[in-house]
């Protein structure tokens, strides 16, 4: 299979996201799709995916034009689609979301269930995951959806697949099963087009590379020919800066400390304080707790047991409106089901978390959160048209900053970010790395979630490595390494750690 896209041209409004863009696809490939955020990866793929019209320019696909006025025809026409912000049916199992669409049907016409559910079991036995078909897709952490959209995807017996931003919510075991698969279907001649904000996993499993910014094709060339700071400064158009990141502060007073800490069955016995002016990482595998230790913290979630402190202060029946009046921000994981308010405009979302404070009599001061989203929108650079504009109008990673300005707003005391660069391009995850450092030298104790050990290594002082609802040890400084995380975060011991220095 061989697609060529020609001239493709498309504007939203007067807004010109793809200016003749012209590639061509071939099976047997891995073929990586870059950009900033906003550079047009995703309109140029939902194109091809037959949920836009181009405004011009053809498709061939193996010599004959493609007409994919909608997605079934994509489908048709042998081409499959992980969408970056996931497609799931939470009411249903998860067996029968991976057949959504083409669902089997018995001799007598009705729903094969027990088919669909033999070949998800086959499937996830194939991958390796540890997940029950049956249970409910709304009941399960984006990281599983995200494996069930791939694996759904990698089922359709398509000759190309399509993946926007599939590794953003995997930990690194997940992310090498994918590649694995990714290898497998490559042997079988199925194309693949890889987007991904992760530079070393391009280099890790690409062999060709197209870079897109503001709409024009700027770059294209065999992946072994080039480094991973080539490809940045590709997108970026300069230099992408990667010396350490300054560390030395004065840390201030203790604000947060959690003792015994316990919600069963997703964590038990956590001890830790935070000081201002401190950046603390939290990382894990998945089913590491962290999210949902988070989640209770910030009274989004319940507790068994234990005790949690604010400024010295024991917090008792926590809510997240006592949490946020105690100038804790949340900002979750998972921004399309927990972040982003899809009906409301984009200076609504950025704002929802400040209306109780800036409104009078119910009534909300607009002018106040327009001044300072517009403050937020040149720090963190979000690529948009109008505040008035539906968020979903924004590329992933805009809408990812959006989140993050809801929550700078509030001026919050202790910032918690779950995954804060989820699909953030190079260039703007250093801005949000400088904002995180910035706030720690205002004194706002800050703390990180991330599954990627580089980014904790890279903004924080010291970081808890969580195992399986425990904290399984510390490390500070220097002692953070891929290596260090690892050994942790797979239920190794913090003194093999130590010992081997
Ligand atoms: N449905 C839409 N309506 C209006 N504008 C849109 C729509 N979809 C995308 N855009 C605009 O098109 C441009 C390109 O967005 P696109 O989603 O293709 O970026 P991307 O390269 O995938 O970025 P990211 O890395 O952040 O996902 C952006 O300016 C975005 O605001
Ligand atoms: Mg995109």
């Amino acid at each position: 299979m061989k697609i060529e896209m020609t001239n493709i041209k498309k504007s939203f409004g007067n807004n010109e996201v793809l200016k003749s863009i012209s590639l061509t696809i071939n099976g047997g490939e891995i073929y990586a799709l870059l950009g900033e955020n906003g550079a047009g990866k995703s309109t140029l793929m939902n194109i091809l995916g037959g949920i836009h019209q181009a405004d011009e320019g053809a498709i061939m696909i193996d010599g004959e034009t493609a007409q994919l006025h909608n997605p079934v025809q994509s489908q048709e026409a042998g081409i499959a689609f992980i969408h970056q912000e996931l497609n799931l049916i939470n009411d249903l199992p998860v067996y029968e979301n991976m057949f959504l669409g083409r669902e089997p049907k018995t001799k007598r016409g009705s729903l094969d269930l027990e088919k669909m559910l033999h070949e998800t079991e086959e499937m996830f036995k194939k991958m390796n995951i540890q997940l029950d078909p049956r249970k409910m897709v709304g009941d399960l952490d984006s990281s599983y959806k995200q494996t069930i959209e791939i694996c759904r995807a990698m089922m359709t017996n398509a000759s190309v697949i399509i993946m926007d931003e599939p590794t953003t919510s995997l930990t690194d075991s997940e992310i090498e099963r994918v590649f694995e698969m990714m290898k497998t279907l490559k042997s079988h001649n199925v194309g693949l087009i890889f987007i991904s904000h992760k530079l070393q996993e391009v280099k890790r499993i690409c062999d060709r590379y197209a870079v897109l910014r503001d709409g024009v094709l700027v770059s294209e060339g065999s992946v072994p020919d080039v480094t991973t700071d080539d490809l940045a400064r590709f997108m970026v158009g300069h230099d992408v800066r990667t010396e350490p990141l300054a560390k030395e502060r004065n840390l201030g007073k203790e604000v947060l400390r959690v003792e015994e800490l316990t919600h069963h069955p997703f964590f038990r016995n956590i001890n830790f304080s935070v000081k201002q002016g401190e950046v603390v990482g939290v990382t894990g595998l998945l089913g590491d707790g962290r999210s949902e230790l988070f989640q209770s913290i910030f009274g989004a979630d319940d507790i068994s047991s234990g005790k949690i402190y604010i400024d010295g202060e024991e917090v008792k029946n926590n809510s997240t409106i006592k949490a946020i009046n105690k100038g804790i921000a949340y900002l979750p994981r998972n921004r399309k089901e927990n972040a982003i308010i899809q009906d409301m405009d984009i200076l609504e979302n950025s704002s929802i978390a400040t209306w109780p404070k800036f409104s009078k009599a119910g009534i909300i001061n607009n002018e106040w959160h327009l001044k300072k989203f517009e403050d937020l929108k040149k720090t963190l650079r979000i690529k948009m048209q109008d505040p008035t504009d539906s968020i979903l109008s924004l590329s992933g990673g805009n809408q990812q900053k959006v989140v993050l300005a809801k929550w700078l707003a509030t001026d919050p005391k202790i910032l918690i970010l779950d995954n804060p660069t989820q699909g953030v391009d190079v260039g703007a995850k250093e801005d949000i790395y400088d904002i995180i450092l910035k706030l720690a030298d205002e004194n706002i104790a800050v703390i990180v979630l991330s599954s990627e050990a580089s980014e904790i290594i890279r903004v924080c002082d010291r970081s808890l490595v969580m195992y399986q609802g425990v904290i399984q040890g510390e490390l500070i400084g220097k002692e953070m390494s891929d290596h260090s995380i690892m050994n942790l975060a797979t239920g190794g011991e913090l003194a093999e750690e130590r010992s081997e220095k």
